[in-house]
């Protein structure tokens, strides 16, 4: 379905946003990842598009068309992401954090590829860099800072106490708990929280939540 025609609210604006998961390397030939598709953080650069922002999309590992007209990134790791995030959030207005990144990377990455031992192998992982907080903490150039939260339980509380802790303007919460959207899934159902505020969105496909996001986000930056 086509997007709903409207104003173009966001003109002038420049919105970087991250998608899809991250892919943490082993060793030259296995990696930990997550189901991220990318499609929300894909369906948001569309929107933010049509709305008439200039858009960049850095995106991990997926297989999704390039929205036409936008500037896409490609990244693996959580480090890479974050250096591209850094990069092109101090250019921008809204900095909108929708990847999967995963928490943790292995400690070290095998220069060869890891041989079969015994009946048990221990992985060390150390934890990755936090990508929004970094960029929310920006003493210069801080775009508003827009988070996601995958949740299967507690989910006001636990979206609330990220966008405190990690110092975000708005986060949206995603209740993955009823397996009607989330992480493959074309469509999604979504909270809206901002310090003193929220906007509970009706159930839908993930291109006309898209749309309500970025307009609920040119309303507060206006
Ligand atoms: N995020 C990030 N960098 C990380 C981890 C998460 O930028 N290393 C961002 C995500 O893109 C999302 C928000 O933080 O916008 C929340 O991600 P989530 O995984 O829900 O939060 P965590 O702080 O990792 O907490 P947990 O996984 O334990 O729920
Ligand atoms: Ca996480």
């Amino acid at each position: 379905a086509a997007l709903r025609p409207t104003e173009q609210v966001l003109a002038g604006k420049t919105v970087t946003i991250t998608a899809g998961p991250t892919r943490e390397a082993l060793d030259p030939v296995r990696f930990i990842t997550n189901h991220s598709s990318g499609k929300m953080g894909f369906s948001l650069a569309e929107a933010a598009k049509a709305l008439g922002a200039s858009v960049n999309l850095i995106a991990g590992p997926v297989s999704l068309n390039t929205p036409t007209g936008i500037t896409r990134i490609d990244v693996e790791s959580a480090e890479q992401m974050q250096q591209a995030a850094l990069e092109y959030a101090v250019q921008s207005d809204i900095f909108i954090g929708c990847a999967a990144v995963a928490d943790y990377r292995a400690a070290t990455v095998a220069e060869q590829k890891i041989k079969k031992q015994g009946d048990e192998i221990t992985l060390t992982l150390v934890k990755n860099p936090d990508i929004i907080a970094t960029v929310a903490a920006l003493k210069q150039s801080r775009p508003y800072t827009v988070g996601f939260a995958a949740e299967t339980q507690n989910v006001a509380e636990y979206a609330q106490g990220k966008l405190v802790n990690k110092g975000l303007d708005m986060i949206c919460a995603n209740d993955v708990s009823d397996s009607t959207g989330g992480f493959n899934s074309d469509n999604n159902t979504l909270t809206l929280y901002w310090k003193k505020d929220r906007l509970e969105l009706p159930h839908s496909s993930k291109k006309e939540l898209a749309l309500t996001v970025m307009q609920a986000i040119a309303e507060k930056i206006k």
